[in-house]
């Protein structure tokens, strides 16, 4: 196996990289990375070195750099995962989304025909998508994979654009592609915009815990190691074509989430809940928010005996602790771009304290 992995210096990728690297010896892996503000070498520290590794910076909205290296490289499985991911930034600047997430997978498309020709005898091209494609869920019901997509933001638009260009690219052209739709992750390297990671630097810090709205939208959790094996397992074991959702069978409210992360930052640093809690504020709702996100994994458990095997509370504790121990990636990331969003996003008062 030749495994390409695109967006490798990324949370998900990264994860990945360094769980299969030191796993599969015999395995060659090239990462293409654009190294964008979310991108960063420091996570893939312990396998940089590693004889089966080696990275490569390239832009996916560079069609020639990506034809070039992917003919250079030979994959026999490439395994997408560069994407712009955050919602709120897709919001305030849509195009990146449509450049990276649109433009970005067609390249890489075109490449892997290219190199593959028609021999696409033992190659696959697996692309990593989120459940958002399906839109918002009400109180109750759940995304399968034959939910019809509707997605709600430009983020989740562009990723639903990506994933019905991979899936034609197959019917049309006889790729050999797999997808998966994930639910929301979270464990170590994730870049502190998302809420789980944010959350866990505010808390250690003693900064406001911005909760949108009133706090009652709904995310199903999965720890991004169970996410990485379950990508693995489609993409060795699973049908050409097909696509399988992976979810992590923990619905929380947000407000569920903040209250358990305020209780593993008061263990950890020696605090009451209740001094933590008191750094909950509440400030106006993210455009568009979607309520409710749940994912019916049934096929993957099925089909390919997977399911996660993190609970969310275990999960949690670990990320937040991993957040507290691991000052120099977080230094790491904190520097110009993060602190201009930080301060251009969150800028505005908290509407009421908790
Ligand atoms: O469902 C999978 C998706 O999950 C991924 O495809 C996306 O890349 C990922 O960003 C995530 O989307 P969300 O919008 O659900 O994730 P985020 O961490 O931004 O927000 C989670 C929830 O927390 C959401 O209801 C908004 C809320 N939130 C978020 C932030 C950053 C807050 O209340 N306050 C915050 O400061």
């Amino acid at each position: 196996m030749r495994i390409l992995v695109t967006g490798g210096c990324g949370f998900i990728g990264a994860n990945f990289l360094n769980l299969y690297v030191p796993k599969l010896r015999d395995v060659q892996f090239l990462n293409l990375d654009a190294l964008t503000y979310a991108g960063n070498p420091l996570s893939l520290q312990s396998i940089s070195d590693a004889e089966n590794y080696e990275f490569r910076r390239v832009n996916l909205a560079d069609s020639d750099a990506t034809a070039q290296v992917v003919s250079e490289f030979q994959p026999t499985h490439i395994v997408h995962f560069a994407a712009e991911t955050h919602v709120d930034r897709s919001i305030k600047y849509p195009r990146d989304f449509l450049n990276a997430n649109i433009i970005g997978t067609f390249n890489l498309l075109e490449a892997a025909r290219q190199t593959w020709g028609e021999n696409y005898e033992g190659k696959v091209f697996h692309h990593v998508s989120t459940d958002e494609v399906f839109g918002e869920l009400g109180e109750t019901g759940l995304f399968s994979e034959t939910t019809p997509y509707a997605p709600n933001s430009p983020y989740s638009a562009s990723k639903a654009s990506s994933d019905h260009m991979v899936r034609a690219w197959q019917h049309t052209y006889g790729l050999p592609i797999k997808i998966t739709n994930c639910s929301n992750n979270y464990g170590p390297y994730q870049f502190p915009e998302k809420l789980i990671p944010l959350m866990s630097l505010n808390a250690l810090a003693g900064k406001p815990l911005p909760v949108y709205g009133t706090g009652a939208n709904i995310r199903d959790w999965l720890f991004v190691g169970d996410h990485c094996e379950a990508i693995f397992k489609v993409m060795t074991e699973g049908k050409v074509g097909e696509t399988y959702n992976v979810g992590g069978n923990s619905e929380r409210t947000n407000l569920q989430v903040v209250h358990a992360l305020c209780e593993s930052v008061a263990d950890i640093t020696n605090q009451s809940v209740d001094q933590v809690k008191s750094q909950i504020t509440f400030v106006p709702d993210r455009p568009g928010h979607d309520f409710r996100y749940a994912i019916d994994a049934s096929k993957i458990q099925k089909d390919l005996d997977w399911k996660p095997s993190q609970t969310f509370e275990k999960g949690l504790h670990q990320t937040v602790k991993w957040y507290h121990e691991n000052t120099d990636w977080v230094e790491s990331v904190k520097s110009g771009d993060y602190q201009t969003w930080i301060d251009s996003h969150y800028g505005q008062p908290g509407v009421s304290t908790k």
